[in-house]
Order: C-alpha cells, then sequence, then structure tokens
C-alpha cells in the first residue's frame, strides 16, 4: 500500500519524568525535526498524527494535522499504540527519556541533605514495543518503522546494530557531534539506512528540506518492502 493511502504516526520533542510536583528529567530535544517530518508526511499521505512531548507552543501554531500532546515515556507508548493500524507508518523522531525515577514524590523534595542520590529505572523502548507487536501480529506485518539514532561517533556501527535491534525498516542517524546538526537548530546532517541495505548520505540540510528526503526515502522503501511481500 503505497504512502498516499497510509496513516502516518510521527513522534516529536522530550519527554518528561517527574521527580516532584515542581521537577522532572528531561533532554535537549526541541521538536523541529519531528515536526518537520510531519508537515513534510502531510503532502504526501492519508492521514498525520504528531504524538509530541513539551514542546514551545509556536511550534504547533495553525498546524493542519492532528495533534496528541504527552509528557512521559509510558504515555508516548500508549499514545502510540492506541494509533497503531495496519496501514501505519510509525516514525520516532521524538527522544524519549531513557529512564524515570523509580518513584515521584507527592511533595516537593526539600534541600535537607548534602547528597541526594536518585533511583532511576528504564521506560520501556517504544519502537521496540511496537516491533514485536508487528512481530506477533500478521495482521499489522505491513506497519513500516522508523527510527532514528543520535551518535557522536562509531555512526554506521551504531545505526546498523540499532537498525537489527530494534527491527526496523528504516534508521535515520544525526551526528550531533557537530554543531550544526541535532537538538536545537534548523539544519541537520543525517545519513539514512534501510533493512534492504540503502545507504543515503545527506548533506547539511534544513530540517524541512531533511524531512523531505526522509519521506522519499520512507516512500521508496514502502515499495520495495511491498514488492518483497508479493508472491
Ligand atoms: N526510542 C524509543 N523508545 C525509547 C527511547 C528511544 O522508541 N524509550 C527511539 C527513538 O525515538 C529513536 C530510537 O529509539 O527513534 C533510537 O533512540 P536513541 O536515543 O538514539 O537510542 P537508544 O535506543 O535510546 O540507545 P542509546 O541512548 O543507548 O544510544
Amino acid at each position: 500500500m503505497p504512502l498516499r493511502d497510509r496513516k502516518v504516526i510521527v513522534t516529536g520533542g522530550p519527554t518528561v519524568e517527574p521527580l516532584d510536583p515542581v521537577r522532572f528529567i528531561s533532554n535537549r530535544s526541541t521538536g523541529k525535526m519531528g515536526k518537520a517530518i510531519a508537515d513534510a508526511a502531510h503532502l504526501k499521505a492519508r492521514e498525520i498524527v504528531f504524538i509530541h512531548g513539551p514542546v514551545h507552543e509556536s511550534l504547533l501554531e495553525n498546524v493542519p494535522y492532528r495533534t496528541v500532546g504527552i509528557e512521559s515515556t509510558v504515555e508516548m507508548l500508549d499514545a502510540v499504540i492506541s494509533e497503531l493500524r495496519p496501514d501505519c507508518v510509525l516514525i520516532m523522531a521524538a527522544a524519549p527519556a531513557d529512564y524515570r525515577p523509580v518513584k515521584k514524590s507527592s511533595v516537593k523534595i526539600k534541600k535537607s541533605e548534602e547528597e541526594l542520590i536518585l533511583r532511576l529505572v528504564k521506560n520501556p523502548d517504544i519502537l521496540m514495543t511496537v516491533a514485536e507487536i508487528r512481530r506477533k501480529n500478521s495482521a499489522l506485518r505491513n506497519m513500516f518503522l522508523v527510527g532514528f539514532a543520535a551518535e557522536t561517533d562509531n555512526i554506521e556501527n551504531y545505526a546498523l546494530g540499532k537498525l537489527a535491534e530494534k527491527d526496523l525498516d528504516v534508521i535515520c542517524v544525526n551526528d550531533v557531534g557537530r554543531h550544526d546538526a541535532g537538538f536545537g537548530v534548523d539544519t541537520n546532517i543525517v545519513t539514512i539506512f534501510s533493512r534492504w541495505g540503502d545507504r543515503l548520505e545527506l548533506p547539511l540540510l534544513s530540517k524541512k528540506d531533511t524531512a523531505s528526503r526522509i519521506i522519499d526515502c520512507v516512500e521508496e522503501g514502502i515499495m520495495k518492502k511491498t514488492d518483497k511481500l508479493l508472491p
């Protein structure tokens, strides 16, 4: 089924994991890349939903598709699962927090101790959970999964490792070691790898142009996957 007939679920931004009513653990993701991908997908796909963590409200002004705001990684997982359909493409551009505090204090933590030790527990991996759902449910086998990776070194090795480990169709790798790529800035340098052995190294581009090249690759990948599934 081509991209124009598909639903695209894009995630973007950080997630936040509360420590107490006023403090949280999070990361530097701004949601710009995810939003650019949702915009690019909107030009080509049947339906878009953008599931995002806390982002600047200006990012979501006049968005012409559905948006769903969440806070924590578990909430993002639940939101993604509730949107899954047999025809969907999931593009995980978000930076979900990998760990959350073992428990959230119901009252503000006071600075009474000289040293404060935080105990964290691993969050579920959204892509791995969805890939497992796809493996176990033959009605969902045509879902197309796209991951991102933010790396500073050994880019190709880590990318191919995550592609295999998370059972993805495509992975887009940001070189976050560079000041003009990755978090917060408007440009990016991405290399795209597919499970069919394709490798496309994009130059320094605006996030808008990077997003439209990624959507082109997803469109090609969907056709390749469909061809392979045909008898
Ligand atoms: N991701 C996810 N669920 C998480 C964490 C990450 O689905 N709990 C997704 C991200 O949205 C991204 C991909 O996994 O598409 C890779 O994220 P990245 O942070 O680069 O890698 P991790 O798997 O978290 O591994 P590490 O931080 O050790 O590099």
